[in-house]
């Protein structure tokens, strides 16, 4: 079988907070890799360290130590102008409670980031996320389930290989919440690489791959051979 490519790769990461007896690792010399269209779930309890450690892979946080090495470079010695179009054009984010603007159009959000400006484009976003008529609306005259879906394609209109995905379904009532796993299911068949941060064991069903975490460190690594579709999800 062919290697599959990897895209990103976190070498011995540590991150600390605190000091003295107050000193604790979010992340405790974590070493993951991302392949080429991976559908990865990190999976773990509250505090685990999984929204650091999606952070950090989205140039969002600084490490304390350690690398992360994408397309042969180490993301940790960027500059702020490097970093900043790392997180432009290399990683797209989507939050547990979307960060949308609130007081600009549901278009707006979507054309609002350098490189996203094309208007048509946006508009078809819109469509394949099932907003078409919603663009003129503002974020919050939408559900919570339309509002992550208005996230996700505002991340999609990056045009990044890799979407980063914090707990998107946390927000949100089970109806919305399939909604939003299905879209992500479709759009990983499309061919994006996808990270989902989630506390919820069944969503990790999805995935190809799985990575536990517990107190700042990778328990489990794990390949599933049984992936389930996200209409089958249940939590
Ligand atoms: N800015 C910060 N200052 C101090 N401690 C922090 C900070 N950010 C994270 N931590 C700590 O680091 C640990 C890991 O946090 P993290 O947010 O990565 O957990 P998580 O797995 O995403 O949890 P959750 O499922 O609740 O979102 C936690 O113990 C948290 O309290
Ligand atoms: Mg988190």
């Amino acid at each position: 079988m062919e290697e599959k490519r990897v895209l990103i790769e976190t070498k011995n990461l540590i991150k600390t907070y605190g000091e003295g007896e107050g000193l604790m690792y979010a992340l405790n010399d974590v070493s993951v890799k991302v392949y080429e269209h991976d559908f990865l779930v990190i999976l773990g309890g509250s505090g685990s360290g999984k929204s650091t450690l999606l952070n950090m892979i989205g140039g969002i946080d600084k490490v304390d130590k350690g690398e992360i090495i994408v397309e042969g470079k180490d993301i940790v010695k960027f500059n702020d102008k490097e970093l900043t179009l790392y997180r432009r054009d290399t990683v797209g984010f989507v939050y547990q409670f979307f960060n949308l603007i609130n007081d600009i159009t549901v278009f707006q959000n979507v054309i609002l980031a350098p490189g996203s400006r094309d208007k048509e484009k946006a508009m078809e976003l819109l469509k394949r996320v099932g907003l078409e008529g919603k663009e003129g609306k503002f974020p919050r005259q939408l559900s919570g389930g339309q509002q992550q879906r208005v996230a996700i394609a505002r991340a999609l209109n990056k045009n990044s290989e890799i979407l980063l995905c914090d707990e998107p379904t946390g927000a949100l009532d089970d109806i919305s919440g399939k909604q939003v796993l299905k879209l992500l299911e479709e759009i990983h068949n499309e061919g994006k690489t996808i990270v989902l941060v989630t506390h919820t064991k069944e969503i990790a069903g999805m995935a190809n791959r799985i990575i536990t975490m517990k107190n700042g460190v990778v328990v489990k690594e794990e390949e599933n051979k049984n992936i389930v579709k996200a209409e089958e999800v249940v939590w």
